[in-house]
């Protein structure tokens, strides 16, 4: 069977009807296009309730023998990885699939070296660098668990996930290029150590060559361990034999209450289901070169930059950079110098682009470009329009992926070129995928021109097992709002055709940047601030950004002399405890917060005078001091018309 057998829009329904009536059958045959090395005895067992489900169960099989080695007999000397830096005067890589097969199996020693065995959780904090990738599979290859965290995180960041998994063994680089700036990656490794029990070894790789500390018995250099493996003599590192059900990654993030979760995908499932949406969805060729401008930090980079990708025997091109460095026609130079034909990239990247004007679209050629895709957040129409006409010359499909870390891949997109598509709406559910939309009670909205809370009501293989070392939290977290069914936190609505567009979380989590922040995170970081008695953050909208944060702050006296040092401080302290990305757009000092008698904070009037709509707050009458709302509304169109 092909994995592109969907050949028209009447295939799709037909797949589509077929998979949601033997979801077994269907995906069986999907599987069967992976190589295992024994088949399931089970396809499926599942309970929502519990939370227990288990795709291929008694299947064995390791990921990057999918990713890799079977890859070898006919596209070794194919590229697998080509890797664009951050200058472009740098040379560029292009790894074949040997070439990146080998250098997997050297790092997998080099793990083993450094006593990681299967089951250890390793955490990987590296820039957008070829060897992010080979750490990620070798991991994968040991059997060793990956937790990537994201470059821009802060030590605090770092030390809690590392806290929370227990991992054994940090990867990372001296410093790494994003534009102008170098991160020093190890540095902020090194303060987040001072915490972190559990690490025995960092293996640290060189990038910017910038000066580290190296402590003696803990930091060795990648470089250094890759020359001791070659003494060893022995090139390869046999890949771990897995259970479909056990562990691939960890990948954290946040969610409307406490700290991130680390939510938990495992081997069998989660290939089969990213490598068939990557494959379906882009309608991806042999040969194409395939190109997401995401962060193997995101979950995006995970399923589709390497996994998805990789399991199909495709070109995945990597870039090291930033959109708009040298400037803003980074994308397009890349495009046209490695003959791009199917790129996929954010909202937020392609409004700040076109921000930037058209002239640095013009005279780029584009010509290899298929098909277009998006996501992370709703693409409003105009970006859509713009990366229709200017990149795809108004000819290139645009698949708008609605999806999430915890589903592992694609759930409602267009098939590029074969299902209809409409701007800003992600359209179909995947096949497999049996969306419900539920009214507040958790009762079911039939039928079109409708829309509720989106849930799923049947497992697919790519969706999350649990969350690491708490699996009651993802229960509840995900499977006990309504109950037997799996909620998104997302809102949709389903037009008179049925199709799906998505309107945006429901609950506390913002999407900035297409990056997912908790307000209640940024709350506690606001709050350790020691000049901040208490905090309350939402969201409004951003033109660039999507959404932007919005700090309401009773600060003791301190802010009323110097407010603007003060913001400063608090945008530092922020930054020091989750990083740079959950820094407040805005911040208006208050004297007090909106609550009702309960002590409850009424977000929905903080989230109204945000978005600059005063006119009607609903219901006040319920509050403590309803007097507290019209100071707030006096000092948010203080702080606009400023
Ligand atoms: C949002 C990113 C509208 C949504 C893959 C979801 C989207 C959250 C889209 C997950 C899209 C993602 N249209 N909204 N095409 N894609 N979202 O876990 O709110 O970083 O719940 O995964 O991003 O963010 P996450």
């Amino acid at each position: 069977m092909s994995l592109l057998h969907v050949k028209s829009f009447e295939d799709y329904k037909e797949t589509y009807k077929k998979s949601v009536e033997r979801p077994e059958e269907f995906w069986s045959g999907i599987a069967e296009t992976f190589k295992w090395r024994k088949k399931w005895d089970k396809v499926l067992s599942w309970d929502f309730k519990d939370l227990n489900v288990k795709w291929f169960e008694g299947a064995k099989l390791n990921i990057t023998e999918n990713c890799l080695d079977r890859h070898i007999v006919e596209r070794g000397d194919k590229p697998a990885i080509i890797w664009e830096p951050n200058e472009p005067g740098e040379a560029h890589r292009v790894l074949s699939y040997k070439q990146l097969l080998f250098k997997v199996e050297q790092f997998g020693n080099v793990l083993k070296n450094n006593g990681v065995v299967k089951g250890d959780r390793v955490c990987i904090y590296l820039p957008m660098v070829p060897e992010l990738v080979i750490a990620v599979l070798a991991c994968a290859r040991i059997g060793a668990v990956h937790s990537v965290v994201f470059g821009g995180f802060s030590a605090q960041s770092i030390a809690d996930r590392i806290n929370d998994a227990k991992a054994k063994l940090v990867i990372t680089a001296d410093g790494g290029f994003r534009g102008k700036k170098v991160i020093e990656l190890k540095d902020i490794v090194d303060d987040a150590l001072g915490q972190c029990k559990s690490v025995e070894k960092v293996i640290v790789l060189t990038r910017a060559r910038i000066p580290v500390s190296m402590l003696k018995g803990r930091d060795v250099w990648w470089e250094d361990e890759i020359i001791k493996v070659e003494t060893q003599g022995n090139p390869h590192c046999p890949p771990e034999e897995m259970d479909a059900e056990d562990m691939l990654f960890i990948l954290y993030t946040s969610g409307s209450t406490g700290t991130p979760k680390g939510v938990v995908h495992t081997c069998g499932g989660y290939m089969v289901f990213t490598g068939y949406t990557f494959t379906n969805t882009f309608q991806y060729q042999l040969g194409d070169v395939y190109f997401c401008t995401a962060d193997i930090g995101w979950i995006t980079g995970h399923s589709y930059i390497v996994y998805g990708p990789l399991s199909q025997g495709a070109t995945s091109l990597l870039f090291e950079g930033i959109p708009t460095y040298p400037d803003a026609g980074r994308f397009w130079d890349i495009t046209d110098k490695h003959k791009v034909n199917i790129l996929y990239t954010a909202p937020t990247a392609i409004r700040s682009l076109m921000g930037f004007g058209d002239e640095y679209v013009e005279g780029k050629d584009l010509n290899s470009i298929k098909t277009l895709g998006s996501v992370g957040e709703p693409i409003n129409e105009e970006a859509w329009e713009w990366f229709h006409e200017k990149i795809g010359k108004g000819k290139a499909p645009i698949v708008d992926t609605y999806w999430q870390t915890e589903t592992g891949g694609f759930l409602i997109s267009p098939i590029a070129g074969i299902t209809p598509e409409i701007p800003s709406f992600a359209m179909f559910p995947q096949p497999g995928i049996q969306l419900v939309l539920v009214d507040e009670n958790g009762k079911e909205i039939e039928g079109n021109d409708v829309s509720g809370n989106l849930c799923i009501k049947f497992p697919w293989p790519g969706m999350l097992r649990t969350t690491y070392g708490d699996h009651e939290r993802c229960k509840k977290t995900y499977f006990s709002t309504y109950e037997g069914m799996y909620f998104t936190g997302d809102g949709a609505l389903r037009d008179e055709h049925g199709y799906y567009r998505i309107t945006g979380r429901v609950d506390d989590v913002l999407n900035v940047s297409g990056h997912r922040i908790g307000t209640a995170e940024v709350e506690d970081a606001i709050n350790k601030h020691s000049d901040v008695v208490e905090s309350a953050v939402v969201g409004y909208p951003h033109a660039v950004k999507g959404q932007g944060i919005y700090a309401f702050v009773v600060g003791n006296h301190r802010h009323t002399d110097e407010p603007d040092l003060m913001r400063g401080d608090i945008n530092k302290t922020v930054s020091r405890i989750i990083g740079a990305i959950a820094k407040p757009d805005k911040i208006q000092f208050v004297s007090g917060l909106p609550k009702t008698r309960s002590g409850k904070i009424m977000r929905r009037i903080l989230r109204k005078i945000a978005e600059g709509d005063t006119s009607n707050l609903g219901d006040t009458t319920t509050l403590l001091d309803p007097e507290v709302v019209e100071e707030i509304k006096r000092g948010a169109e203080e702080m606009r018309s400023k």
